[in-house]
């Protein structure tokens, strides 16, 4: 069987309103953890990732996979909390990427992690990929 992943905990300053941040964006609903530790979402794959409550930790950055239309909308989510995105994890600032005929945008929770979503899977980005920016819109096909 090959490997997947199961769950992963992320570091939160505030497990609750993390969770529920993230939950917004992309359009899921946070759930309970039998043990009450964690704030859990549960992702189409059956990831869950786990916010747990901590105090001193690093920024972590987390991909999620949509489709052009989840992308869509999380985008609108995301202007409408008034959040900065980027293109890039440096750079970018009020863009977004394309490429491989999809699209990604960066955007930062409340901890200072670098969120993504993208329509493409990291997997199809080779040597030949042609990564462009620019401002908001349809995916090109590039
Ligand atoms: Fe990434």
């Amino acid at each position: 069987m090959p490997v997947h992943l199961d769950h992963t905990v992320i570091p939160a300053h505030d497990k609750a309103a993390s969770a529920e941040f993230l939950a917004r964006i992309l359009g899921l609903q946070v759930g309970t953890d039998p043990f009450g530790y964690f704030s859990p979402l549960e992702l189409g794959n059956n990831v869950i990732i786990e916010f747990a409550d901590a105090e001193d930790f690093y920024w972590h950055h987390y991909a999620f996979l949509v489709s052009e239309e989840e992308f869509d909308a999380a985008f609108a989510r995301i202007t409408g909390a008034g959040l900065d995105y980027h293109a890039g994890p440096l750079g970018g600032k009020g863009e977004i990427y394309f490429h491989s005929g999809g699209r990604g945008v960066y955007f930062d929770d409340p901890n200072g992690h670098h969120m993504e979503i993208v329509t493409v899977p990291s997997s199809k980005i080779g040597p030949d990929t042609r990564i462009r920016t620019g401002p908001f819109g349809p995916a090109r096909g590039n």
